[in-house]
């Protein structure tokens, strides 16, 4: 199966015009429980589950217009992006997907995730833009079609239809129409989470690419899979009682766990400046000291830190160029 199977299949009998502008915006994720490692490359089905906090007002709001003009028209933060630039390609392409005969599209995306912040936007624009179509074309799907419908844009994506707390389930079935993410029913505001950033340098490799050579090349991705399974079983014990110290020491070791398999990869793939590795000893000595924080990193050199609202100041004091991230301060369309 490829992704225009899986599009007609969810939109077999759903309208395939679209009618007018639909406008939506989706927040960006951080995983507590890393994705790394597809089973199916094409349909970005993942080979396990994994669980996330969504980002609040952090994220994307787009914009997408049907024209009669031959080519899409893509905006991003204002900036006309022309069609030789990687960004204009992989939207085009994700539209042409859904495209009626001789329709072109005007997107148009504001990014609400600080460019400093070294935060993924890639999750953010494709649920919002799954998002904006479903509204254009009047589709009316349900959450779980959207989520499945934003994974074909970029895997992490399917858990950007959601606020809060966020499990993408990894699926068995082959045509990924089980692979989906769901909202967990648990509110923990005192829960905060701010990114340092050591680096604006583009990643060397992309997430494609280094979850593709882990796979195919590091003899410890044969153990990612039951690490995950033992993770996601302490994530929801710590979530459900709200233990802080469980919950951000297997965020932490989740986080290092995955940059192994990674370095365990050939050509070995790794993320980390030197900056990243002594932020990460700052964190650990703040630790050490009686400090509640723990961190979590994703394919790239930045940190982000979860610690609890009690201990906001103290952390502030600490590491001043945290930026904190407001989680229950919604985005607007
Ligand atoms: O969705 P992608 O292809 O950008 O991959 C995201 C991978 C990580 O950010 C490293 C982990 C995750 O679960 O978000």
């Amino acid at each position: 199966m490829n992704k225009s199977d899986a599009v007609e299949w969810i939109l077999r009998d759903r309208p395939r015009t679209p009618g007018r502008t639909g406008k939506a915006f989706a927040p960006a994720n951080i995983a507590l429980c890393k994705y790394w490692g597809k089973r199916d490359t094409e349909l970005n089905l993942p080979v396990t589950s994994s669980l996330s906090i969504s980002l609040g007002q952090l994220g994307a709001s787009t914009s997408i217009t049907p024209t009669d003009s031959t080519t899409d028209e893509i905006w991003l933060n204002g900036t006309r992006q022309t069609a030789d630039l990687p960004f204009a390609k992989r939207l085009s392409a994700y539209l042409d997907l859904f495209r009626p005969t001789d329709t072109a599209f005007e997107v148009r995306t504001e990014s609400t995730v600080p460019v400093a912040a070294g935060l993924a936007s890639s999750a953010s624009g494709f649920a919002a833009l799954a998002l904006a179509l479903n509204e254009s074309f009047g589709w009316e799907l349900e959450p779980r079609e959207l989520s499945i419908l934003a994974r074909l844009g970029s895997g992490s994506a399917c858990r950007s239809i959601h606020q809060g707390f966020v499990q993408w389930h990894a699926g068995s079935r082959r045509d990924g129409m089980d692979s989906f993410a769901g909202r967990l029913d648990i509110e923990w505001p005192e829960l905060q989470l701010g990114v340092l950033t050591v680096s604006h340098a583009e990643k060397p490799v992309s997430s494609r690419e280094a979850m593709e050579r882990t796979v195919k090349t590091s003899a410890l991705y044969a153990v990612w899979p039951d690490k995950v399974s033992d993770d996601l079983v302490e994530l929801h014990c710590a979530l459900r009682e709200k233990d802080f110290e469980r919950l951000g020491r297997t965020a932490e070791s989740n986080a290092m766990s995955m940059h192994a398999t990674m370095m365990g990869a050939w050509p070995p793939v790794c993320y980390w400046q030197p900056e990243t590795l002594a932020t990460l000893n700052a964190v650990w000595t703040a630790r050490a000291e009686g400090l509640p924080i723990y961190v979590t990193m994703d394919a790239g050199p930045n940190i982000k830190c979860l610690f609890l609202e009690a201990d906001r100041e103290v952390v502030m004091a600490r590491f001043p160029n945290l930026e904190v991230v407001n989680r229950y301060e919604k985005g607007l369309a």
